[in-house]
């Protein structure tokens, strides 16, 4: 290809933004798939019942449907991953998340085709929700660069506070997938098929994991708020505080709809929407990470530099020596 054709960095921001954006949707539909119980709406892979055309039910469209989908996806991870290099002036910053990107989505096309191959097996849907999250932190990262995000430091304790409040917002989601796998919802309902469920505590496994994962989430809903009143009274402004805001906002809404859906025996559509939204919170949670800036010593770099510029204290002469000391010095 040499040198003739290449993008400038305006172009790649739509490519960037398609990738997220779709790596978003399908997080949905996945969610849509298990929820409808058409997880075997195709029982085979990569086509479906033997043809590429498969005869309309409506399983079998929600399931292929996804499917189809998830060429869209993986033509635009892909196509953010090749570009990456070919965008000039060169940006060697976004080779690396770009690269994630394409991998990741043939990794994940594979391994949606092992979770119907292995029916619907609960390692494996968890496995494909959490690279889901994976690509979406490349995808994040992506678009935070191309649109020449900044993040601006400054503040030692609140950006330190920040990274653990995402690491731990990690844990959360991923313990979410786990009561998922205890759940009701395994995606084989729609078409009579019984999935095994993880059952490691007996009967009681499914009750158990939520509450693990519930107090996780009131404990995180806690952290972010506290986090965003130490940040403020730190005297963070702009997008850090933007972003903290958003995640304060979804952890609330998150946790509303997880409460309601716990005591309504886990009704599907609000289901759905509780496996959906932490895509959004988790692109939230990337953002915030990425705002905050790197860790800088304890006092603000501006600081720093500002007493380091001031004029020099006036020369002041040694205090005299005591007593004794003059005695032995002579
Ligand atoms: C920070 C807030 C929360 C986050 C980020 C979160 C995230 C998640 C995630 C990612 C899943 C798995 C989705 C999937 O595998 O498809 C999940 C499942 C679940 N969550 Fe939460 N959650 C939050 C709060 C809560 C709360 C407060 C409750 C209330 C007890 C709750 C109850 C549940 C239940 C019952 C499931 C399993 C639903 C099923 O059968 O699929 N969640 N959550």
């Amino acid at each position: 290809m040499g040198d003739r054709f290449t993008l400038s960095l305006r172009a790649y921001t739509w490519v960037a933004h398609a990738a997220l954006a779709t790596l978003v949707l399908i997080v949905l539909s996945g969610a849509g798939v298990r929820l409808t119980g058409s997880g075997l709406g195709c029982p085979s892979w990569p086509d479906c019942r033997g043809t590429f055309l498969p005869e309309l039910s409506s399983h079998v469209w929600i399931e292929y449907g996804n499917r189809l989908f998830s060429s869209v996806v993986g033509i635009a991870c892909i196509t953010a991953g090749v570009l990456a290099f070919r965008v000039r002036p060169r940006r060697p910053d976004l080779v690396r998340p770009a690269l994630v990107l394409a991998g990741g989505v043939v990794a994940q096309g594979l391994l949606g085709g092992l979770t119907v191959a292995l029916d619907l097996s609960w390692p494996v849907v968890i496995a494909h929700y959490l690279l889901s999250m994976t690509l979406l932190l490349a995808a994040a990262i992506l678009v935070w660069r191309v649109r020449g995000g900044v993040g601006r430091g400054g503040d030692r304790w609140v950006t330190l506070a920040t990274r653990v409040l995402v690491i731990y917002g990690g844990l959360v989601i991923i313990a979410g997938t786990f009561a998922t796998a205890a759940g009701p919802h395994a995606g084989g309902a729609g078409t009579g098929d019984v999935v095994q469920r993880l059952d490691a505590f007996g009967a009681g496994t499914l009750k158990t994991l939520i509450h693990l994962h519930g107090h996780m989430a009131t404990a995180m809903g806690v952290a972010a708020v506290g986090l965003w009143a130490f940040a403020r009274a730190r005297g963070v402004r702009g997008t850090l505080m933007l972003m903290l805001t958003a995640v304060c906002l979804l952890i609330a809404a998150q946790g509303i709809v997880g409460l309601i859906q716990y005591h309504n025996a886990l009704p599907a559509g609000l289901v759905w929407v509780h496996a959906s939204l932490p895509a959004v919170l988790w692109v939230s949670l990337v953002w915030s990470w990425a705002a905050a800036g790197p860790v800088v010593a304890t006092r603000p770099a501006s600081d720093r530099a500002a007493r380091s510029t001031r004029a020099p204290l006036p020369h002041r002469p040694a205090p005299d020596p005591p007593v004794h000391q003059r005695e032995t010095a002579s």
